[in-house]
């Protein structure tokens, strides 16, 4: 049964005690089914303050966000102008994903307070626990052929880069080819999942992962020195809907400029944000290790690598470590 004619009870009335047995009586139900409704909201974020003698008081409701602020916040033709909002999913690339196979328009958006199984690159997990970040999921229809999905990776990393450091005047950079980091440890990631058909792309699923007011007790232990949030490097939360309305704004104008121009802005735009350049690197590739200076990218979206010898060497597909 579902749990919200409990909490608009509560709701109404917001500050007092309710026993079990009144719960129970107005709502039709056993108390353990009460006591069990009650475990529910607590487990998604609800507080309730329990009196042996008064039963069950509601002191505290969880920090959701509101979609209507969002929507009124929002400046864009396209990018979020149909918002899914779920409160726990598997992943909101699996929901974006069966919608653009039904034929969801460019645009349209998946928002989750919380993921059980977040995906990330090199399948990876990603953290996404409940009400603390931007967990999202968005369909693109870009009329370009498969092999540049590539690029409009690099755009989306250029565009949340650009947003985030506007919002929070974070020294924020980009690691090779979209992590973003603060002082070395990251912050965001963007995962592209494409469909195919005679080389031309059907459609994009673009995730995109926003540590944004996440806590240290938040991280798993061993993530704790590869990971920061917004909210733990600036010191002070942030409004998760002025996040995404600005980075939505953002992602689609350089989205249009991307379709008009091509990739040649993005570079640019790419290159003054990238805190990977001139620094020895070391690349994991599928055919082995590689040590080199990226020195840029090219039009295909490839990091130009430097070797010792002096020849410079693309890179398409890699993770970027230290140099040992
Ligand atoms: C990375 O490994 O850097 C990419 C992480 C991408 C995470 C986002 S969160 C929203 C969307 N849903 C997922 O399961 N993954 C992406």
């Amino acid at each position: 049964m579902n749990y919200e004619p409990l909490l608009r009870l509560f709701k109404d009335r917001l500050g007092e005690y309710i026993s079990g047995e009144s719960m129970s009586q107005e709502l039709g139900v056993s108390r353990t089914a009460i006591w069990k409704q009650i475990r529910k909201l607590e487990a998604a974020g609800y507080h309730f303050e329990a009196s042996r003698r008064l039963g069950y008081r509601l002191v505290s409701v969880p920090d959701n966000l509101a979609i209507d602020q969002l929507t009124s916040r929002l400046d864009t033709s396209a990018f979020g102008k149909t918002i899914h909002y779920l409160e726990t999913v598997e992943s909101t690339q699996n929901l974006a994903r069966a919608a653009a196979e039904e034929g969801a328009a460019e645009g349209t958006l998946f928002l989750a307070e919380q993921q059980l199984n977040g995906r990330g690159r090199m399948g990876r997990n990603w953290v996404s626990p409940r009400g603390k970040g931007v967990w999202m999921s968005m369909v693109l229809r870009p009329s370009v052929p498969i092999h540049f999905a590539p690029q409009l990776t690099l755009m989306t990393a250029v565009a949340l880069c650009r947003s985030l450091k506007r919002i929070t005047s974070l020294p924020i950079g980009i690691k090779w080819p979209n992590d973003l980091l603060i002082e070395g440890k990251k912050i965001s990631g963007i995962l592209l999942e494409s469909a195919a058909e005679d080389e031309r792309l059907r459609y994009v699923i673009a995730g995109i992962g926003i540590s944004v007011n996440l806590e240290e007790q938040d991280y798993p232990e061993e993530l704790l020195e590869k990971a920061t949030s917004l909210r733990i490097s600036a010191g002070r939360k942030w409004l998760r809907e002025d996040v995404i309305a600005d980075f939505l704004k953002e992602w689609e104008q350089l989205y249009f400029l991307y379709q008009e121009q091509g990739f040649g802005p993005i570079i640019t735009l790419w290159e003054a944000l990238s805190v990977s350049l001139g620094k020895p690197a070391r690349l994991i590739t599928p055919q082995g290790d590689m040590m080199g200076i990226p020195i840029g990218l090219d039009e295909s979206g490839a990091i130009r690598i430097q070797l010792s010898d002096g020849t410079v060497k693309p890179v398409f597909s890699a993770e970027m470590g230290e140099p040992l």
